[in-house]
């Protein structure tokens, strides 16, 4: 499939920036639940076995933790909503269904065949075949400013300390002083390092962090973090250790 300029594959298969076309064909219009369709879990699986360490995760997201990671989009208004690795859309279909045709919705999301299929999926969003690193720069190319709200469904246990601390970074710079920032984690990494080390960053950076309860009927369960007041420091911040 034709893609924009400035699109580069890499070794692990996924691709580095670049535009796609925004097609009116829906490939696949069986949707339940939270977007998903029956074709999601093995496109999900398959794109998990090429990039375990990207994608993060055997299977999308169930509706319960769609709706709880969703629910900083506001009801009212005309928001930005930046949305970082919506895999096969999850919570896509949730932040279109909250927007109700208000505001704008950015995808932002580093495998192409993943940005692929939701561009042909939903035509009203805008996707990105980026790197979420480069959040403020794909903001700005783009013609956005601020984010008003970030919903992320980054794989964080993946990443290594430095990786996190960039995509932090990121999400401050791009994120709206006002602006909320939702993301998840799943409940049997939580005592690990790398969900240890995500939860001081998100101390860190932002002024208010919520913790929801376990959502025990997400596979595997899963708890949300919710974030308010990103402190935005003149420099950078070492890596929470
Ligand atoms: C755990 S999956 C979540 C997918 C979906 N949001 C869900 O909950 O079902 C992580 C997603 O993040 C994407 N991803 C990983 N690193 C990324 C990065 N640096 N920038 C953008 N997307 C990234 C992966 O390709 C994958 O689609």
């Amino acid at each position: 499939m034709a893609v924009g300029h400035g699109y580069s594959r890499h070794d692990d298969g996924v691709a580095r920036q670049g535009t796609l076309p925004r097609p009116g064909l829906d490939p696949d219009r069986a949707v339940n639940g939270a977007g998903r369709t029956s074709g999601d879990r093995s496109v999900f699986l398959r794109e998990f076995l090429r990039a375990p360490f990207t994608v993060g995760a055997v299977a999308p997201s169930g509706g319960p933790l769609a709706d709880l990671v969703t629910t900083a989009v506001p009801r009212e208004g005309s928001p930005l909503v930046v949305e970082l690795g919506p895999g096969t859309g999850a919570f896509t279909e949730i932040i279109q269904r909250r927007l109700a045709g208000r505001g704008h919705h950015l995808a932002i999301e580093v495998n192409e065949r993943f940005a692929e299929r939701l561009a042909a999926r939903y035509p009203q969003v805008e996707v990105a075949v980026a790197d979420a690193r480069a959040l403020s720069e794909t903001l700005a190319e783009r013609g956005h400013h601020q984010a008003d709200v970030i919903v992320s469904g980054l794989p964080w246990a993946a990443f290594t300390a430095e990786r996190q601390g960039d995509l932090l970074a990121a999400i401050t710079g791009a994120l709206a002083p006002h602006g909320a920032f939702t993301t998840f984690a799943y409940t049997h990494t939580r005592w690990a390092g790398p969900a240890r080390r995500l939860r001081r960053s998100l101390n860190l950076r932002f002024e208010e962090v919520v913790v929801s309860r376990t959502l025990w009927a997400n596979l595997p369960p899963a708890f949300v973090y919710f974030c308010r007041r990103p402190r935005v420091p003149a420099r950078p911040y070492a890596v929470a250790s």
